[in-house]
């Protein structure tokens, strides 16, 4: 099975050999119970250990996972991939450019030359490349190759190299030990959803307008005539199944949507929740998204938030550790927090109250006046050149590594 992505992005046959070899199946299906999982524990001989066994890998799907991922254009950036299709085995002179080296399956997916970023700043994918890069980002949960294989660990580490720990998509809770144990002790950084990642890399925010108050305005509750809205295949966490049952109990059941495959009638519109033409016609009606989290850790706000500020809902979390995870990252009046309201009677009633009054559900929306949203790729283009701004300063002046980097980035769940 061979990735779509790496086979056009890079030419270089060790990288797909590798990228082979950890990807035992290249799938993309909506659930987070079934993505695939994939790294160094996938490869061949390896024994697994129980928590890496979950989520399941899921059968190859007709689907290809690559070109179903990435919701942004990214047309503007397949110039700039130098390296890794020209199969130079050689970064750019050290002097001018710093370097990047990012190994994970999923996301982040420049490479090349950054554009926009004040420092030269180089992305490579290229596992060969690993000695040359100024920095390494390593994925703990999708690792493109073993960093053993590679003869990456903590007493190999170059001198001046600095090692990031990044985690995207799902909540740490499955720790990988083994990676602990091979790369912990090297890691310096880290760059993860987590509040207090030392180069944050949440999954959304909204960012200032250059120009506010120019946004035209409109009635957001025009042609709305639905409720709540949830697009949920992951039946395995109960307790988001159960805020939602509860809270739909005291709604108008023919004004209640739950898509996916948890219960109920199999309806699946979309296919998969990066399908953003199809979640904008079947999100048109509804006045609140459900954005309810598998899990309630610090800092894990996932697309599902993203969905109410990109298709015109009001988000309805159930995620972080509390409401003060999410106003990091947008303004506390654009979105409801079930943590709020006393109990789910109480949160139904006040949507009902919205729905009965378009002045107040406007209000959810006037972030648009004054803010823009910040896709993940422009945060993860950012962050990217951020380590790179920060590597390019002397040893002395860079942020200082971190020895207890791993307990916040792994440990504050509320379930
Ligand atoms: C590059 O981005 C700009 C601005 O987002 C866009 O107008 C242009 O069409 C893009 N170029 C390509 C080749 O897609
Ligand atoms: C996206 O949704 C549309 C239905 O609106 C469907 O026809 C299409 O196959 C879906 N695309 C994918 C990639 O699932
Ligand atoms: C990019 O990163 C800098 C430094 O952390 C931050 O001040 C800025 O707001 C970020 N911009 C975006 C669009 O994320």
């Amino acid at each position: 099975m061979v990735d779509v992505h790496w086979t056009k992005r890079s030419c270089c046959h060790l990288v797909l050999v590798l990228a082979t070899w950890s990807i035992p199946a290249v799938v993309f299906v909506w659930s987070e119970s079934t993505v695939p999982f994939v790294g160094l524990q996938a490869l061949p001989g390896r024994a697994q250990s129980p928590a890496f066994l979950e989520p399941t890998v899921a059968p190859v799907a007709e689907r290809p996972f690559i070109e179903n991922f990435r919701p942004f254009d990214r047309s503007n950036l397949t110039t700039i991939t130098t390296v890794s299709t020209t199969c130079s085995s050689a970064l750019p002179s050290k002097s001018s450019v710093r370097t990047v080296y990012i190994s994970s399956v999923y996301g982040w997916p420049t490479a090349g030359l950054l554009p926009s970023c004040p420092v030269p700043c180089h992305v490579t994918r290229d596992a060969r490349l690993w000695r040359s890069a100024d920095v390494i980002v390593w994925n703990l949960r999708w690792l493109t190759s073993s960093p053993q294989f590679m003869g990456a660990t903590p007493s190999s580490k170059p001198r001046g190299q600095r090692w990031v720990a990044n985690y995207d998509f799902e909540a740490p809770v499955h720790q990988p030990q083994r990676l602990m144990a091979e790369l912990g002790r090297g890691i310096d950084w880290t760059a993860g959803f987590q509040t207090g990642s030392d180069f944050a890399k949440p999954h959304m925010k909204l960012a200032p307008l250059q120009e506010p108050g120019m946004v035209e305005k409109r009635n957001f509750a025009e042609g709305k005539d639905q409720l709540l809205l949830w697009f949920v295949s992951n039946c395995g966490p109960k307790d988001r199944i159960n805020v939602f049952q509860q809270l739909a109990s005291y709604l108008p059941a023919s004004k209640v949507q739950r898509f996916g495959k948890c219960g109920g009638a199999f309806k699946d519109p979309c296919g998969n929740r990066f399908n953003v033409s199809c979640l904008k016609t079947s999100t048109r009606r509804f006045k609140f998204y459900a954005a309810f989290e598998n899990t309630r850790c610090d800092g894990y706000i996932t697309e599902k938030f993203t969905h109410g500020y990109q298709f015109g809902m009001v988000p309805i979390a159930w995620g972080g550790l509390s409401r003060a995870d999410y106003e990091k990252v947008v303004p506390g009046s654009s979105f409801i927090h079930v943590d709020d309201f006393k109990d789910y009677k109480a949160l139904a009633n006040y949507l009902l109250k919205l729905d009965a009054d378009d002045a107040s559900y406007n209000k959810y929306f006037e972030w648009r006046t004054q803010y823009r949203m910040v896709d993940r790729d422009e945060i993860w283009d950012n962050v990217t050149c951020n380590l790179c701004m920060e590597a390019q300063k002397p040893w002395r002046e860079q942020k200082r590594s971190r020895s207890d980097w791993n307990k916040g980035f792994f440990g504050r769940c509320k379930t």
